[in-house]
């Protein structure tokens, strides 16, 4: 067997043979990776692919992370869609056979924010007696606004760690921006029994394949159930563009990493979610159904309406067309149709390694 197959089909991997898979060069090689992601995918997770409907509620941000397109500083039209109108999109996708809802937004502690999440969670748990899935991705929090949005509903989180290199994280957040206390949150959402997400951003200023070897041991030790990770895409409106000037790389490059970051992953954590990347697309139209092909089993479409598209680019070329839910939805099951994956209608799409856990806890008891 060659040297990669034998790395492969190991149990285990040490930092550096992560990082060698990373950044190999060897298109056959290279091949047999992506190849045993999908076997690896199709083996645990079958040829099923969870849908999302995600919506972008708020783009009003207390935060000014050096890379994000609609960090405070930044002067943009700032909205925060009503509760009525978040719970009626949310329930124009449930009846076309979205089982599970995304809510995603800028991060806020204020009342009024925390309040509304808290209104909408209560509606749809009324409105679909509980039946659709719920993650949220609105930020740090303090332990009693997580445990006040799981008592309503939500039953997933993702909060993204950006990268687990504290360094390279002092480096892209503002300085009262701390990589232990968004850590100390994701210990939080664990204890609280949230399906917990966390994820990083590939192919940033100062990145080497090193980092991105240990965020794949990191996901491993924290024992997250799912992750939603992408390639880093400079925005010329942000301190980043600047910053990191002259250390960004190509961004087909950031493309491959990224998909060999998937396979990476599907491989060391076979029963984990892992979300098919919207930015991939902003470089390749078919990158969300080749993310799927290497290995991811979630896919995320964005609902939000129009009228709000051009206020929340958090990176450049993100879609700004929106077209109705059962469209979407059937639009992308086209695609995926020659890689015989099926996007499954009415369910959670609860990650297998969560409800394993569960199941294993039990069993002990
Ligand atoms: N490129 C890619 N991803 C970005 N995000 C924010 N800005 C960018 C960018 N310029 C991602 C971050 C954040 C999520 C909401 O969007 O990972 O957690
Ligand atoms: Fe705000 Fe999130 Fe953007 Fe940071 S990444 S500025 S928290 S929206």
């Amino acid at each position: 067997m060659s040297l990669v197959k034998n790395l492969l089909s190991q149990k285990k991997w040490t930092v550096n043979e992560l990082e060698y898979l990373l950044t190999m060069k060897d298109s056959g090689d290279i091949l047999n990776l992506y190849q045993k992601a999908y076997e690896v995918k199709k083996r645990y997770i079958g040829q099923r692919v969870s849908l999302r409907a995600l919506i972008e509620f708020s783009n009003s941000c207390q935060k000014n992370c050096y890379y994000c397109g609609i960090r405070q500083e930044n002067h943009l039209s700032r909205y925060t869609m009503k509760r009525e109108e978040i719970v009626d999109c949310l329930l124009e996708s449930y009846q076309q056979g979205y089982g599970s809802a995304v809510l995603q937004s800028g991060e806020r502690q204020d009342s009024f924010f925390i309040n509304l999440v808290g209104d909408v969670l209560c509606d749809l748990r009324e409105a679909t007696e509980g039946k659709m899935g719920v993650t949220l991705s609105t930020g740090e929090q303090s332990e009693e606004v997580y445990q006040m949005w799981r008592e309503k509903g939500a039953h997933r989180y993702l909060l993204r760690m950006e990268t687990s290199n504290r360094e390279l994280f002092k480096k892209i957040h503002p300085e009262n921006d701390s990589f232990t206390e968004r850590l100390k949150s994701l210990t939080t959402l664990k204890k609280l029994n949230y399906q917990t997400g966390t994820g990083v951003m590939i192919g940033l200023p100062w990145q080497s394949a090193f980092d991105l070897a240990n965020d794949l041991l990191f996901f491993q030790e924290q024992d997250i159930d799912m992750v939603g990770m992408g390639p880093y895409l400079a925005h010329h409106e942000t301190p980043l563009a600047e910053l990191g000037r002259g250390f960004i790389p190509d961004k087909q490059d950031s493309y491959y990493l990224t998909l060999k970051m998937m396979a990476l992953l599907r491989i060391i954590m076979p029963t984990i979610n892992i979300a098919s990347p919207t930015a991939l697309e902003s470089i390749n139209t078919e990158g969300r159904i080749e993310a799927i092909s290497v290995g991811a089993n979630v896919i995320m479409l964005n609902i939000t309406p129009t009228q709000y598209r051009q206020s929340y680019q958090l990176y450049p070329k993100k879609s700004l067309t929106s077209l109705a839910p059962l469209s979407l939805r059937k639009a992308i099951q086209k695609k995926l149709d020659p890689l015989g994956e099926k996007l499954i209608l009415g369910e959670r799409g609860d990650a297998l390694h969560y409800t394993e856990g569960i199941n294993k806890k039990e069993g002990l008891r």
